[in-house]
């Protein structure tokens, strides 16, 4: 394995230790009373592209793996649809522990996953941040200082933003929850998804 290669594994494993050791956390107390895991994140530390989804569901609690459930289902799709296979790109969330119920993750909750977050894109360095729904849109849009793009989703979605002075651009994309029992909103999704094969 080169250099390069072992170093990003090395800092991947230190994040994965650091979450699973985070009791500062309220949802780590929850994951050990449950028995379950945190989602750290899959795919190729080499990834161009790298999505970011909300939180673990039950599923990926169990597992580990994100997306893994009905809307891993759906994300496997649309991947299928672009051609792009899981293992070349990489799928994370913004907080790494299953919110009770699949409750939206709350602010403070975002603040202490995020910034490990952070620290797996500066891993990878991906040429597009594709985020999957609105609670990741807003957080990485908000952390490059994109304040003033900011809009509801629905404008937002399929649309590139470039991120100034980086060779990075971020990709609101609707999540795939959206699609699951809407068939219209997968056609949307469908389309959405072929702007990050155009790039
Ligand atoms: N929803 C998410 O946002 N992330 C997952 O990993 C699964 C479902």
């Amino acid at each position: 394995m080169s250099k390069e290669k072992t170093g990003k594994l090395e800092k991947m494993k230190e994040i994965r230790d650091e979450i699973l050791n985070l009791e500062e956390s309220p949802l780590y107390q929850d994951r050990i009373k449950n028995g379950v895991f945190p989602v750290i994140g899959e795919g190729s530390h080499d990834a161009e592209i790298m999505f970011i989804g909300e939180a673990p569901g039950k599923n990926e609690a169990k597992t580990g793996k994100p997306f893994c459930g009905v809307s891993g289902k759906i994300l496997d799709e649309l991947l299928n649809h672009i051609g792009v296979d899981r293992k070349d790109v990489y799928i994370t969330n913004v907080v790494k522990d299953r919110p009770t119920n699949n409750r939206d993750p709350k602010p403070f909750e975002i603040e202490i996953y995020s910034p490990f977050l952070d620290r797996q894109i500066e891993i990878i360095k991906p040429k597009i941040i594709a985020t999957l729904g609105r609670f990741s849109m807003e957080y990485i849009i908000k952390k490059f200082g994109l304040e003033d793009k900011l809009e509801p989703i629905s404008k937002l979605h399929g649309k590139k933003i470039e991120i100034p002075d980086l060779e990075m651009i971020i990709v609101p994309l609707y999540h795939p929850a959206v699609a699951v029992y809407n068939r219209n909103m997968l056609d949307e999704l469908k389309k959405d998804f072929e702007i990050l094969k155009n790039k």
